[in-house]
């Protein structure tokens, strides 16, 4: 998929019915999602548990457009290979994952995937800019990682000074946590063009009736337009 800086929203499968992901990845596709996000926790990392490689890897066979994957594990190099053959196309790991993020951007990579670095709100953008070099997205995490339907956190200037450091670099700039029509023009602004949204997207809708899906993806799209 060849990069570009538009707007981008990500539905977040974390608020589907588990019950239902097939149909619920079909039905919020074909609503109008550009990628869909995974949230993989591992109990350890975050305080809550998803799913590993095998739902993954089921998931794949429902996605159309760009499977993108966040992990909220620790550790993470020995689980790159179970993703790139899951077919992630988009692997993110977080830098304070572990003492190597240098080396797991680098491991992605060489499994064919794209890399992304995540970072906490409490992570200073600082963490992440010597591996910007080797990052095809950083990650903004807004919420303190592990669950959706959290109140978005202000990370605004952050934001700012990660697109600054970008420049004309092929780099997106992912926000994660608490977005709605109202705080994502806020990110926008500040150079953010992947918006993942869990709570917001799936909200008053369901695979027999998905309208919901579309309508609250389109309100956040008017919102930053
Ligand atoms: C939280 C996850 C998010 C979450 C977003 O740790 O990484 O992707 O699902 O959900 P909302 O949009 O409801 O905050
Ligand atoms: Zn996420």
């Amino acid at each position: 998929m060849a990069f570009s800086r538009n707007v981008k929203i990500a539905p977040s499968i974390l608020s589907a019915d588990f019950a239902d992901f097939g149909r619920e990845i079909q039905a919020v596709e074909r609503e109008g999602a550009d990628w869909i996000h995974v949230d993989v926790m591992d109990g350890h990392f975050v305080p809550n548990l998803t799913f590993g490689p095998p739902a993954v890897k089921a998931f794949r066979k429902h996605v159309k457009t760009f499977m993108d994957v966040h992990l909220m594990i620790s550790p993470v190099d020995s689980y790159i290979d179970a993703y790139a053959d899951a077919g992630a196309d988009m692997l993110t790991a977080h830098v304070e994952a572990g003492p190597h993020p240098h080396r797991t951007l680098q491991a992605i990579k060489a499994a064919g995937m794209q890399a992304g670095i995540a970072l906490n709100p409490g992570t200073p953008a600082e963490a992440v800019r010597d591996l910007l070099p080797l990052a095809d997205m950083v990650l903004v995490m807004t919420v303190n990682p592990g669950f959706g339907g959290q109140k978005f956190i202000d990370m605004t200037q952050k934001v700012r000074t990660i697109r600054d450091w970008i420049g004309d670099r092929e780099i997106h700039i992912q926000i994660d946590g608490g977005v709605t029509p109202e705080t994502a023009p806020l990110v926008v602004e500040a150079g953010a063009d992947v918006l993942v949204a869990g709570s917001a997207v799936f909200k008053g809708g369901s695979v027999d009736a998905p309208q919901a899906y579309g309508d609250n993806m389109r309100a956040i799209r008017a919102s930053v337009a």
